[in-house]
């Protein structure tokens, strides 16, 4: 059976890319669930959806399909911020609940690993996880790492104005009422602050190695 590595975390912590060494590493598919909240966004945002609209949100939901994950452009500030608002929405995460529980059995068959990342995979979508790590890591921190990957693909950032994104999106994840972003009570904690991506993951991956 297919076993279950959740990654949880704040904004820009680095999980997409740990994530996706592991499932590298262990040949394995992953799934970055914040895409599917980003892939709504976008529908929002092209069909000028109002974030009260909740009919039309869910059949957004309901419509959404993996290709639409690999869209360029789910990766704005503007997406980032309607992502962030709808993410609040119970009905909303009740309807992608059952895209991210059926990942595993429709992808990672005859696979090891599955690995799935988000904010609440090893509290809510995958309680039962086999591994479950959160990352951690100081927001001014993420926030420069932003700002190189941003600089890196040549585009033009503001520190500040990224470290008070991260901040907004950090309040927004940590005190929604649904699904809030908190490590699981048996996960593996670990602050990346001083870590770079490849102490991180071999760190995950001792863990990983050790069962
Ligand atoms: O990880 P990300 O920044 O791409 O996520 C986009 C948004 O979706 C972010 O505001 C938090 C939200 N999200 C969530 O609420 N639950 C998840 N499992 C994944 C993402």
């Amino acid at each position: 059976m297919v076993m279950i590595i959740a990654i949880d975390g704040p904004a820009s912590v680095g999980k997409s890319t740990i994530a996706e060494k592991i499932s590298d590493y262990y040949n394995s598919p992953y799934l970055n669930s914040g895409k599917l909240y980003r892939a709504i966004a976008f529908q929002i945002k092209i069909k000028n959806i109002n974030l009260s609209n909740k009919q039309k949100i869910l059949r957004c939901a309901r419509a959404i399909k993996e290709i639409d994950l690999n869209s360029r452009e789910l990766y704005s500030s503007e997406i980032d911020k309607i992502a962030s608002k709808i993410s609040a929405k119970k009905y909303l995460r009740n309807q992608l609940m059952k895209f991210q529980k059926e990942y595993p059995k429709k992808y990672a068959k005859g696979n090891k690993y599955a690995i799935i990342e988000g904010r609440d995979i090893g509290t809510e979508i995958f309680p039962g996880a086999n591994y479950k790590f959160f990352l951690w890591a100081d927001a001014m921190i993420r926030a420069k790492r932003r700002c190189d990957q941003i600089l890196k693909k040549g585009g033009k950032v503001s520190l500040n104005y990224v470290y008070k994104e991260i901040v907004a999106r950090d309040l927004r994840d940590l005190n929604r009422k649904t699904a809030p972003l908190k490590p699981a009570v048996n996960s593996v904690l670990l602050d990346t602050s001083y870590l770079d991506i490849e102490q991180v993951f071999n760190a995950i991956n001792k863990i990983i190695k050790k069962r």
